[in-house]
């Protein structure tokens, strides 16, 4: 076995200079030496930008974007039939949660993960034996823990068996279980992240991840009204699509909610020549997203993912944040974490 690493940070360390530093890595080593490896690289490099796009990639070479063991049968109900896809979204997911909880570790007092669509904690692949940990999961399985995590669920024997799970995984976690739907419990989904102070910084990142475009604006501009990054799952095609029809009409409220405006319907009607529906609709959820202060993002920089069944474009993943860090960590993930389209935005 022989390992080197050798890093010509220089300068770069204090000052953060792009191109001034540099890390190089050769070795053939073992999964367990490759862990420790990666964990004290990414110790150094998180600190320095754009170093963490070296950890992301050492991680996804080999294939451990999460490095924690698969679920087994267990019993309790799982969210049945997920598309094979799913794991590209697990995987995405699973790997910023890592990024972002080890990265803001000593930015931040206090580091938040709220899911307001939690699902089970554990999903199996259709027509397969496979199981795969859900996002909750995959969050209380990080190296760096959150301080706090909430997850919301609407269906009751979901949370039931959510919450046997992650007392089996993560007992000693500060967790804090909402039945209900995230919309009408949003004020108790606020209280139950920790107040900040001039003297005790919070940040969160909010999973949002439903079927379709349920998640009212409202919900959304209320946990914003902290210090909160979102990764949202835009149903385009799932759902906005499939029923635009049933959206035309004005008696019909749910576009309305999910954007938070009901004057959308007239500039459709003058744009629909020159884009398709998704992309109008994303680009009116990003234009709400900045009246909440968080960055402009593009329609190309929404993660597309696709069915594997005849390559279908199924729905987008964008991540929204005030910060650019955020983006930078998102933009690494984009690269590595995924098997459809690696290396490509569309
Ligand atoms: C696509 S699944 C996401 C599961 C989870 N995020 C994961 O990746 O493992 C959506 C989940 O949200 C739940 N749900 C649907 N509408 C909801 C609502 N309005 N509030 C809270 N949960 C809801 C469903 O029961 C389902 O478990």
């Amino acid at each position: 076995m022989s390992v080197q690493i050798r890093f010509l940070a220089g300068a770069s360390l204090r000052t953060e200079s792009r191109g001034l530093a540099a890390c190089f890595y050769t070795g053939m080593v073992n999964r367990a030496c490759h862990c420790h490896l990666l964990d004290a690289l990414y110790e150094f490099t998180h600190s320095v930008k754009y170093l963490p796009s070296i950890w992301v990639m050492l991680c996804c070479r080999q294939n451990m974007t999460t490095d924690i063991s698969p679920p087994q049968e267990d019993g309790l109900p799982c969210a049945d039939d997920v598309g094979a896809w799913t794991e590209d979204k697990y995987n995405l997911v699973g790997l910023y949660d890592r990024l972002f909880s080890t990265g803001m570790k000593n930015r931040w007092d206090c580091r938040v993960y709220i899911d307001l669509f939690a699902g089970p904690g554990v999903a199996r692949v259709k027509d397969t034996r496979k199981l795969l940990w859900g996002s909750p999961l995959l969050a209380l399985q990080v190296k760096d823990r959150f301080d706090k995590y909430i997850f919301c669920e609407r269906d009751g024997s979901y949370l039931d068996a959510l919450m046997v799970r992650v007392t089996r995984v993560s007992g000693q976690s500060n967790v804090s279980f909402i039945r209900g739907d995230c919309n009408e419990e949003v004020e108790q989904i606020c209280r139950e992240i920790p107040r900040a102070s001039t003297n005790y910084k919070v940040l969160s990142f909010c999973f949002v991840d439903p079927y379709d475009l349920s998640v009212r604006f409202s919900t959304i501009k209320r946990v914003s009204e902290s210090y909160v990054d979102f990764l949202v799952l835009l149903a385009l095609q799932m759902d906005a699509a499939r029923n635009l029809a049933t959206y035309l009409n004005p008696n019909n409220r749910k576009l309305d909610e999910f954007l938070g405006r009901n004057d959308w319907r007239e500039r459709w009607t003058r744009l629909q020549e020159t884009m398709g529906f998704p992309r109008f609709l994303a680009e009116e959820y990003a234009a709400q997203m900045q009246t909440l202060g968080y960055l402009a993002v593009p329609f190309d920089r929404m993660k597309q993912v696709r069915s594997d069944f005849r390559n279908l474009p199924l729905y987008r993943l964008a991540l929204f944040s005030r910060h650019e860090l955020a983006y930078q960590y998102w933009n690494e993930v984009l690269k590595y974490g995924t098997s459809q389209g690696s290396f490509s935005w569309s």
